[in-house]
């Protein structure tokens, strides 16, 4: 069954959408468009996934976020992007981290070669960008079900799960979870356009109306204390 986790650093969002998600996801971009504070959010979220992205020299900042956050939630992750800015592999500081028991999502990643390396070199997570796939016209949904096909023949006991996020609209959402993706990481808006639809609006309008009306029911309506 796909999890779903909110990409944001809104803990308004996290708290108005905690029925229904497994985890948070956050990167630098989001962290300076959105701001919030990550202590909050791991205390908020307690047990459940939080990621935060490593940058700058990442091996050593990977280390100063886990052991500055993971007191505060034991599911931290700490993000690793697969490249480097110069275009270089990064696999070296994900299975640096891995042995030394911080987990790792692997992430900007666009490809199934990509997704095989890297949870070859022992990340936890493996995040696919979905919607940077789709700009350049690509068909994301094939990669993912690619990459769900090989992560579930070759890394099910392993626990190694695919992470699809750069998700845009509620087709992403849906064409994700028909293929059978792990994890898909919604930002809050795609999540609201979900739940909506004016008829179910109406309907419920329709039902409240009649709720009040209905004899049966209307003389069962009790008080807070029962009465
Ligand atoms: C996951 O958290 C990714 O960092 C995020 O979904 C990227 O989305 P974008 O491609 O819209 O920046």
């Amino acid at each position: 069954m796909s999890k779903i986790f909110l990409d944001t650093s809104n803990i308004d969002s996290m708290k108005h959408w905690r029925s229904v998600i497994s985890g948070v996801t956050t990167n630098p971009s989001i962290l300076k468009k959105e701001g919030g504070d990550l202590e909050e959010i791991c205390r908020y979220m307690a047990n459940k996934h939080v990621s935060v992205e490593s940058g700058g020299d990442l091996l050593q900042q990977a280390e100063v976020l886990w052991n500055w956050l993971s007191p505060m939630n034991p599911a931290l992750t700490v993000k690793i992007p697969f490249l480097d800015i110069n275009g270089d592999h990064n696999l070296d500081i994900i299975s640096e981290l891995t042995e030394k028991g911080i987990p790792v999502n692997c992430t900007a990643m666009l490809s199934l070669s990509q997704i095989i390396l890297a949870s070859k070199a022992g990340a936890k997570y493996v995040s696919l960008f979905a919607g940077r796939i789709d700009d350049e016209g690509g068909d994301y949904k094939e990669v993912v079900k690619d990459c769900v096909t090989y992560l579930d023949n070759n890394f099910f006991d392993k626990g190694c799960e695919l992470i699809v996020g750069s998700v845009r609209t509620v087709g992403n959402v849906l064409d994700c979870i028909k293929v059978g993706a792990h994890i898909i990481t919604v930002p809050p808006p795609v999540l609201q356009k979900m739940i909506t639809h004016q008829y179910s609006i109406f309907t419920s309008n329709q039902f409240e109306n009649d709720y009040v009306s209905a004899e049966q029911l209307s003389g069962q309506r009790v008080g807070v204390n029962g009465t």
